[in-house]
């Protein structure tokens, strides 16, 4: 089975990003056949500076590789290496009706919130069927809020197989239910966008800065608290063991706990967790040729299937004009 799955390199990696997706593809990669890609072109829509996108892209290549992702077991690269996918984007566009897009929560949301609305943004959820169908996926792992992207990308397949015949897999979305939203310093769902992270590759100053930031409620010491409506200890559960996890559970239930030695606590759980991949990464981002090399190696890998598709789309659409 084919499963693909794609990351914004939008900003530095978060422990959001690592338990809802990383962490499962480099599951993933044991036992199916992995497509895993950085998704710098969609990254455009909320990076419009040059340097920024190059170097977020560059980091997140890095920070991928050094958390586990084996360019040898699967294929691994970035998306704009791959051009032919902005190809079979301007070929999907064309059977994308309006109304589809219009609809999509993603765009709906933003533009609510006041983000000036491009071509770009609008077409995101385009860009990103082109991703899974150029590469024939079966399946794709996302989260919650790429649910509506998953379907658009299944009727634009449905819809290109019924008009020019069957070319494409139709893909399945695969939703897991059971990961949790991981919460931000905040409480609300951890996004670079609500600027609530921990982040993964930061120094220890900065760490500290954002574990502490963690925002819990003013029960005083003495009295019992309810770990299970408690951001911090959700935060801190991804790091304990499940006696672990017990224990801590019933120290906040007896009351006489302080947040902050949990705090400290996790601080140094979430340090020492990361700190082989910290060296990793660095390794690979001073050691440039060595990262393009195995982009490269990717891309190429990646470039066989879509050379492949991309044919099909080409003589079934008429692009390819000579018989
Ligand atoms: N839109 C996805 C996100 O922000 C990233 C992405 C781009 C993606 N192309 C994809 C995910 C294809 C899965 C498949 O999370």
């Amino acid at each position: 089975m084919r499963v693909l799955s794609g990351i914004q390199p939008s900003g530095a990696f978060h422990i959001g990003n690592y338990f809802a997706m990383i962490k499962k593809m480099i599951e993933y990669q044991e036992n199916q056949e992995l497509f895993a890609f950085i998704a710098n072109l969609h990254a455009m829509t909320s990076l419009p500076e040059g340097s920024v996108l190059g170097a977020n892209t560059r980091e997140a290549a890095a920070g991928f590789l050094a958390l586990g992702l084996d360019p040898d077991k699967s294929v691994f690269w970035v998306q704009s290496d791959v051009l032919e996918v902005t190809e079979l984007t301007w070929v999907l566009s064309n059977l994308t009706p309006m109304g589809l897009l219009e609809r999509c929560h993603s765009y709906k949301d933003k533009v609510a919130k006041g983000i000036g609305a491009n071509h770009g943004l609008f077409a995101y959820p385009v860009l990103m069927a082109a991703d899974i169908l150029l590469y024939q996926s079966d399946r794709v792992p996302v989260g919650k809020d790429q649910k509506q992207h998953l379907e658009v990308a299944r009727d634009i397949a449905i819809k290109f197989n019924n008009d020019f015949g069957e070319t494409f897999v139709v893909p399945e979305a695969e939703i897991d239910e059971d990961v949790a939203i991981i919460p931000g310093t905040d409480g609300q769902k951890m996004s670079k966008s609500y600027g609530n992270t921990i982040d993964i590759f930061c120094d220890k100053k900065t760490l500290k800065k954002q574990v502490m930031g963690i925002v819990t409620d003013s029960t005083p010491v003495e009295d019992p608290k309810d770990p299970d409506k408690c951001n911090l200890f959700a935060v801190a559960a991804l790091f304990l063991s499940e006696d672990e996890k017990a224990d801590l559970a019933n120290r906040y239930r007896e009351g006489g706990l302080m947040y902050g030695e949990v705090k400290k606590d996790l601080l140094e759980r979430v340090w020492n967790f990361f700190a082989p991949f910290r060296e990793e990464r660095d390794a690979l981002l001073e050691d440039q040729d060595r990262l393009r090399a195995i982009l490269k190696k990717g891309a190429d890998k990646a470039r066989d299937v879509a050379d492949k598709t991309i044919g099909e789309v080409r003589s079934r659409t008429g692009l390819r004009y000579w018989v």
